[in-house]
């Protein structure tokens, strides 16, 4: 019979250890052909658009990224998921720029950056969370592909909702060289299915937001 394993409890004291390790180890794993293909899909849109790019990371369903693109009119919002179920539940809006891709973002983040795009801001709301503490490296901010998130600069924004998630993000984020702010969410109109769930269950939310254009010299610290 398999032991029950609580959800971690308090940050992880290897949490810096495990962050430093990817930022200063190249991440190996070969891109996937359907990744580069889902990628070359779409490359000419966004690298022939002149507006703003806004990247909506797991997106879901995608009703965050008709949300963004009606905020953000002058932009071009991204909203990526590599749930062909979730997002053949897209609700398409009317108004605003915005463009739906499958894909898997641990390659799609890594071709982006190679392709130098820079969004001006990042979406990254209810990721999973893995909350068992064995599971902290497929958290994004302690998984491999946590440089190439880094890389891609711009305004990021995590919301989840549980608090430890945001702080530990906060941390490895600092430990990477930026600096962060965490604020509890005030109950708001959801702009997102997660989010939609999560309040009316009367969930606590949790929202960071860092500029990853400005470094503040952790990197530095670690060499
Ligand atoms: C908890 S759901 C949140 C979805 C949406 N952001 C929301 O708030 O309703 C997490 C999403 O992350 C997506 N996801 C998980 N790993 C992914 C990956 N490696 N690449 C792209 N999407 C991923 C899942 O398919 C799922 O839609």
């Amino acid at each position: 019979m398999r032991r029950y394993k609580p959800p971690q409890q308090a940050p992880r004291e290897d949490l810096s250890d495990i962050v430093a390790t990817h930022l200063h180890t190249p991440w190996q794993r070969p891109i996937a052909a359907h990744s580069r293909a889902a990628f070359d899909a779409i490359r000419d849109r966004v690298e022939g658009s002149t507006r703003p790019l806004i990247i909506d990371s797991c997106c879901g369903t995608g009703d965050s990224t008709r949300h963004l693109a009606n905020a953000f009119p002058s932009s071009l919002v991204l909203g990526v998921d590599k749930s062909a179920h979730r997002l053949a539940r897209h609700r398409r809006g009317k108004q605003g720029d915005y463009v739906m891709l499958r894909a898997d973002v641990n390659d799609f983040w890594r071709l982006a950056v190679d392709a130098g795009w820079r969004p001006a801001r990042h979406y990254l709301l209810y990721p999973n969370p893995y909350p068992k503490a064995s599971q902290i490296r497929k958290r994004w901010y302690a998984s491999p592909a946590l440089p190439a998130l880094l890389g891609l600069g711009g305004i990021l924004t995590v919301r989840a909702n549980w608090k430890l998630y945001v702080e530990e993000f906060a941390h490895a984020l600092g430990v990477a060289g930026f600096t962060a702010t965490m604020q509890e969410l005030a109950a708001e109109s959801p702009i997102t299915g997660f989010e939609s769930k999560y309040l009316e269950r009367g969930n606590a939310l949790f929202e960071m937001v860092c500029d990853l254009e400005i470094v503040s010299g952790g990197l530095d610290k670690l060499r």
